[in-house]
């Protein structure tokens, strides 16, 4: 399992620099956002922290969203779990709420993985949530209660397919007991047809977030997505929804976000993010333990800390990025409880420091290791991450007037020589976060 999944993460790596190559080359295109979508980009970047859950037909069986995939299970044994899907304890209503009350401004929901399943009431394919013993249109619940507590709500939806014959598989996709009978106009009507329905049917819709396009990366002759008439359809029918790609590449023409996957802007530390930061809102999708985004439960009691995603998440701000942290929930549909306790930490820690992360831009002050800064206005959060330091240096071009503890009225001490500052430090080295608030003039 091991070996398996280093062999993959290999694959991925070569596909993504050559995914990232070839999607550099297709940048040609003209796209002018609307002021609609502008103004939902800009309320995008204030937003800051988002929720990614990762819900599908594999959550029910507990090994992540590639299960099929890795276990190379045929597709017509794998849709028999169909007969047993009843998360019977899912209340939209209650997920929204709790993570409303953590701080999160916007969800974004898997709609159809890469096992084919459609987790909404899909006119399109017989593969789908209102199929199953639970019979229940879960996206929609979803987008009520999202709707009633002002929640934004986006959707992911798969370029791959694993389940329909239609898809043509790519070079580095497999059949899994499919025919090799391809038909991409088909399948490319198809995929049209179920976005339609997603922007008509589930109200507002804050972006649609596409994954997959690596499958076909590094192939002679580049495989032709489409993209073009499909970001268009969705601009038409929903000028403010952001389009969001998470083809591990440059941006392409028609995007309105740059998303990276566990890793953050300009980092590529995990082999999936070689891609230059372009001129977009950027975001970073990951997930609260290593491997899997549907639930795994292997993965009981590894979960990073509270801290460590805290950290993650001013480290992420600082990037000047968005955070999609990732939940799984159980076959019976509830939140896991480590995910749950991670959230509501999380959530405590904004209620009280939110100020230093929402609506607030990447800063330029960092050792890239102790400490990390945001800026809002006159004010530039320093967010102190790591221990040890007794002094700051750093630069600036207004003339400062504070320094304080953010929230606090203890005054800092710094000297300032022209633009030149600094200040001795004296913080405790376990601290999450000690954030200095300097405010200039
Ligand atoms: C990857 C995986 C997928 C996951 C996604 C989230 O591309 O294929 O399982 O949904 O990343 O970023």
């Amino acid at each position: 399992m091991k070996t398996k999944g280093k062999i993959l993460r290999l694959v991925m790596v070569i596909v993504t620099l050559t995914m990232a190559y070839e999607a550099n080359a297709q940048t040609g295109g003209e796209y002018e956002p609307t002021a609609e979508n502008l103004a939902a980009r800009e309320a995008f970047v204030n937003d800051r922290f988002g929720v990614f859950i990762h819900w599908g037909l594999y959550s029910m069986y507990g090994h992540g969203e590639w299960y099929q995939y890795k276990e190379d299970i045929d597709y017509r044994e794998y849709q028999k779990g169909m007969g047993a899907f009843y998360p019977g304890e899912f209340d939209a209503e209650s997920w929204v709420k709790f993570l409303k009350s953590c701080g999160v401004r916007y969800i974004t929901f898997t709609t159809r993985h890469h096992e084919g399943f459609s987790m909404w009431d899909t006119k399109e394919s017989d593969f789908k949530i209102t199929n199953t013993p639970f019979g229940r249109d879960v996206l929609k619940e979803l987008a009520d209660a999202c709707e009633r507590y002002g929640m934004k709500l986006g959707l992911y939806y798969s370029h791959i397919d694993w389940h329909t014959p239609d898809y043509p598989v790519g070079k580095h996709g497999k059949q899994l007991g499919r025919e090799k009978k391809p038909n991409w106009a088909r399948y490319y009507k198809f995929m049209n047809d179920q976005l339609t329905e997603l922007l008509t049917r589930y109200g507002r819709v804050n972006c649609i977030w596409f994954d997959g396009m690596w499958e076909h990366g590094g192939e002679p002759e580049p495989f032709d997505w489409q993209l073009d008439e499909q970001y268009k359809l969705i601009h038409r029918l929903q000028p403010a929804c952001l389009v969001i790609n998470n083809h591990h590449g440059a941006v392409i023409a028609g995007e309105d976000v740059q998303t990276w996957e566990r890793d953050l802007p300009g980092e590529n530390k995990n082999g999936h993010a070689g891609m230059d930061v372009g001129h977009l809102p950027l975001e970073t999708a990951t997930t609260m333990c290593d491997e899997t985004w549907g639930y795994d439960l292997r993965e009981y009691g590894k979960f990073r800390s509270s801290k460590e995603l805290i950290q993650l998440l001013v480290r992420t701000a600082a990037k000047d990025a968005n955070l999609l942290l990732n939940v799984g929930p159980r076959p019976d549909g509830k939140l896991p409880e480590e995910a749950k306790d991670r959230l509501y930490d999380i959530g405590m820690w904004l209620a009280a420091n939110g100020e230093t992360i929402y609506g607030t831009r990447g800063g330029t002050i960092t050792d890239g290791e102790h400490y990390v800064s945001t800026t809002k206005g006159q004010h530039t959060y320093i967010h102190l991450i790591k221990g040890g330091l007794s002094e700051l240096n750093f630069e600036t071009d207004g003339k400062v007037v504070s320094i304080t503890q953010f929230k606090s009225d203890m005054k800092i001490e710094y000297k300032q020589k022209g633009r030149q500052v600094s200040v001795k430090l004296k913080y405790p080295a376990t601290a999450t976060d000690y954030i200095l608030d300097v405010q200039t003039r």
